[in-house]
């Protein structure tokens, strides 16, 4: 059986875990279980990465030592995944016995083979990234300060890398999907690699170098440190008992640690003359309202807290289904809904219920002895569907793997509506069964589509058809004259119960003389919404954030004050056509940093199908105006 390892990033454990944690592990998860279902051996690795200054820092904020930070924040990662019925084979910490000695192993081989020199580093360090950056006192990536480092420490050759790493971008042009992310890797290269920093003296929150070398001052680099998880968790340096399965290795990141995996990584890789990886998945950002999701902005929604009130699928299908793997997608809870609701409850939920609802006149009993009588053209038309698929996957359209099978099931709605086989149950009885065998059996052959994305229901399904998911059935299904054995179907289930859009509002409304606690838990006190600074205020200029194709940055008079104030709104205004108009915004936000300017507030607006509109007073009031 073939071996194949999927990997996510391992996360920081500086804080808990968020919906951009969540899809890459759920992109992951669903991968593992495609490849299963192929009957690939697949060991999913995922965990957290816990050394560096960035830890320590947030470590000492709360109080705490770094190991006690990091085993709390890595314990709620794992509760996370657990919650999100994520199948990963193993959790890594970076603090495991086994992983240090990895490290400090391959630190000697890089050594001993003379990829490694000691020497003196004097440039620019951002802490958020963990990044070395020369010469630049803002990071070249996150746009935060950078600070001025002077340290002993030794070096990687990177140089002398330079032209083995394109060679192998050469020789393999799929290594990193998709192609886009490659040439900004290739073009990156030939601007010419410095030898990289790769022991830290100024801290002492890391690795330490192997005792030998009696330097008790230095610890790993965490980047170094970090991606070596992906061969010590397979056992690398000490028994090497699962490192078959990097000999097939697909690692998930996003965009933003491209860099740190397509160069770093590789060249690592190469000096300890390992394999190197078959394919590195980038994907990009989800953002909220046009501003990238993270810990630092303080955007963040927590995907556990998503699942508990949409459901873990509804989520799950929505990220994968939503936005290209490659690009960023803008997330809302509106969207969501509309997207279950289109999707699962109208079409594949109402198609399962009316299969079930049309077998009543037959008592549920399925023949599909007449399929290909009657309907051999239809069952072709849609195998063949069914079979583009793969490509899509493997080329990480999961958006447009997703589009193209529920073309079958739309399909499958329309023949229903345009055949009528309760008209035919009475007339052409043996028909009207061949056409509802023919639509289970491309459920039963779509359930092994489905069943990576939506795992908990389309269990259900399968068993309601009398499917069992294994790599044997996946194979026999899905033959060019698979016809469902005869079986009886049962009533099954609403399996996916429409999400409500709007909670109806009813006229008169009596108090109740308690609430019941989950509703108390959701009021706020008055005195909490009296603390919303919210005021209006007319804006005086508005001009497009360069590099950004989501945010205004504008200028705008409260009365008095004048505040700048970024916002996501570039997609729907254009900067000229807001001067001069009164909008609402919350003042007492703590300013923040987007893209090197600061923002100081937030403008209110309200999104629905037809886009996002900023919210005004129905009559001009004075700048300044408290909103209550
Ligand atoms: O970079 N949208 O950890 P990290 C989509 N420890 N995905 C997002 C996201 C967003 N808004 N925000 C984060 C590190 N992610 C290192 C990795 S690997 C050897 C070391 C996801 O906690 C995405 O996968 O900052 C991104 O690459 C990763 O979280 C960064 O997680
Ligand atoms: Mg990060």
């Amino acid at each position: 059986m073939q071996k194949m390892l999927i990997t996510t990033p391992i996360y920081y454990v500086n804080d808990s875990p968020h919906l951009g944690h969540a899809y890459t592990t759920f992109i992951a998860d669903m991968l593992k279980k495609h490849y299963s279902l192929q009957g690939k051996e697949v060991f999913f690795l995922t965990g957290t990465d816990e050394h560096g200054q960035k830890i320590a820092l947030s470590a000492a904020k709360h109080g705490l030592s770094p190991l006690e930070y990091a085993t709390k924040i890595s314990q709620v990662f794992r509760a996370e995944w657990d919650f999100l019925k994520i199948d990963y084979n193993h959790f890594v910490r970076t603090t495991d016995k086994a992983h240090e000695q990895a490290v400090q192993h391959a630190f000697d081989f890089m050594l001993q083979k003379g990829d490694i020199y000691k020497g003196v580093y004097e440039g620019d360090y951002c802490v958020s990234c963990e990044s070395f950056a020369t010469n630049s006192q803002t990071c070249p990536d996150c746009h935060r300060p950078t600070t001025k480092v002077a340290e002993e420490s030794y070096f990687f050759r990177l140089s002398s890398y330079q032209d083995k790493l394109l060679e192998f971008y050469e020789k393999h042009p799929h290594a990193i999907l998709p192609l886009s992310r490659r040439n900004e890797v290739t073009s990156f290269i030939k601007q010419g690699l410095y030898d990289l920093s790769i022991t830290r003296t100024s801290f002492e929150w890391g690795i330490p170098l192997p005792k030998h070398l009696n330097e008790p001052k230095h610890v790993v680099y965490v980047w170094l440190d970090a991606l070596l998880n992906y061969v010590s968790s397979l056992g690398y340096g000490a028994d090497n008992a699962k490192m078959d399965y990097f000999n097939h290795a697909l690692h998930i990141v996003g965009k933003d640690i491209l860099r740190f995996h397509a160069i770093y990584w590789v060249a690592f890789l190469m000096s300890l003359e390992l394999p190197l990886f078959k394919q590195l998945c980038v994907h990009g950002w989800w953002t909220i309202e046009g501003v990238k999701m993270s810990k630092s902005i303080g955007n963040v929604l927590n995907a556990k807290e998503l699942a508990q009130s949409y459901g873990t699928e509804a989520l799950r299908y929505f990220l994968l289904r939503e936005a290209p793997l490659g690009q960023d997608g803008d997330f809302s809870v509106q969207a969501l809904i509309r997207r279950f609701n289109a999707d699962l409850s109208n079409t594949l939920g109402n198609l399962i219920q009316r299969l079930a609802g049309l077998l009543k006149p037959f008592n549920g009993k399925l023949e599909s002895s007449h399929i290909l009588e009657h309907y051999a053209p239809l069952y072709a038309t849609w195998q063949a569907q069914l079979e583009s698929l793969e490509p899509y996957l493997h080329g990480l359209q999961l958006h447009r793997y997703l589009e193209e099978l529920w073309r079958v099931f739309e399909n499958c709605n329309a023949t229903i509506a345009k055949e009528q086989p309760w008209v035919m149950a009475k007339s052409a009885p043996t028909k009207a069964m061949a056409l509802l065998a023919l639509v289970a059996t491309f459920l039963a052959k779509s359930v092994f589509y489905l069943y990576p994305v939506l795992p908990e229901s389309t269990a259900k399904l399968a068993k309601w058809l009398g499917v069992d998911l294994t790599p044997e059935n996946f194979k026999a299904c899905m033959q060019k004259d698979y016809l469902l054995p005869a079986l009886k179907l049962a009533p099954i289930e609403a399996l996916y119960p429409r999400l409500d859009e709007v909670q109806s509002i009813p006229k008169f409304k009596e108090a109740p003389s308690q609430a019941p606690q989950e509703v108390q838990d959701n009021f706020i006190k008055f005195e909490d919404f009296a603390r919303l600074d919210i005021r209006v205020g007319t804006v005086l200029k508005a001009e497009r954030v360069p590099k950004s194709d989501k945010l205004l940055c504008l200028q705008i008079d409260f009365g008095g004050q004048v505040r700048q104030i970024l916002s996501g709104i570039a997609k729907h205004y254009n900067p000229e056509d807001l001067e001069g108009k009164q909008v609402c915004a919350l003042l007492n936000l703590p300013p923040h940093k987007m893209l090197g300017l600061v923002s100081e507030g937030m403008v209110l607006s309200a999104s629905d199908v037809g886009g996002l509109k900023l919210i005004s007073p129905l009559e001009a009031v004075e700048n300044g105006a408290k909103i209550g």
